[in-house]
């Protein structure tokens, strides 16, 4: 899995993403009860690891058009998406501060958080292990990564990672071209310095989505 997307199979992704965010704005669904719900109860589990400090740092990668830093008690709120550009004429939280950019290339110095979300998003992006790496590399020591992705195991696992595999080859048009099973996840967290607890499920959330907690030593 240590690779990167070939730049069209990329751009095609990224458009993906857009579309989607577009018809959010159109069906007037950002920060709709069921996300807001869904984002509260991340940040229950998050706040019952470690509650929220007022002078904290906290960063939201791949947020797309609403962010679980939406309802975060007062911290100081960043988000990132490569997307950006484009989100902000659909309509952003005017409180937080939003950057374009890549997660491969953050664009803030080394220990500059104390928490980073990464939700829904490492099987979407460019090249997931710079991207963890770039984590690794932002993240004060001992500050918390939160993330969530959707996992497979077995039979399903493999047969989707040939497929993806292939996908990325021809370049086909996908938006998750990365699979992931937990051991993966684990295993490339541990490398990239951090300590992760196993995964819980968040209610709300797709039964396949896990959510990884880890902290940076
Ligand atoms: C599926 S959405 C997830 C949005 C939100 N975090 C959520 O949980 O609903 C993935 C988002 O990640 C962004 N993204 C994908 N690859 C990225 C990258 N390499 N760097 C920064 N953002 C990226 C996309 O533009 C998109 O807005």
């Amino acid at each position: 899995m240590r690779a990167a997307l070939r730049t069209e199979v990329w751009k095609q992704a990224q458009t993906g993403h857009l579309e989607t965010w577009e018809g959010y704005a159109r069906r007037g669904e950002k920060g709709s009860p069921e996300r807001a719900s869904i984002w509260r109860a991340i940040l229950k589990e998050v706040e019952e690891r470690r509650p929220f400090d007022p002078n904290e740092r906290v960063l939201d990668i791949g947020c797309g058009l609403d962010s679980v830093l939406d309802f975060t008690p007062d911290v100081k709120r960043f988000t990132l998406d490569s997307l950006m550009a484009q989100l902000r004429p659909l309509g952003l939280n005017p409180e937080l501060m939003h950057t374009a950019g890549l997660l491969e290339q953050i664009p803030y110095a080394d220990a500059s958080f104390d928490r980073v979300f990464l939700l829904n998003v490492l099987d979407h992006v460019w090249d997931p292990h710079s991207g963890l790496r770039e984590i690794a590399r932002v993240i004060k020591p001992g500050g918390k990564l939160f993330l969530s992705v959707d996992v497979y195991s077995g039979r399903r696992y493999w047969v989707k990672r040939l497929r993806k595999f292939y996908d990325r080859r021809r370049g086909a048009r996908t938006k998750h071209p990365w699979v992931f099973a937990v051991p993966d996840v684990q295993r490339i967290l541990s490398e990239m310095g951090f300590e992760v607890r196993p995964p819980v499920h968040i209610p709300g959330t797709k039964a396949r989505r896990s959510f990884f907690s880890a902290e940076r030593t």
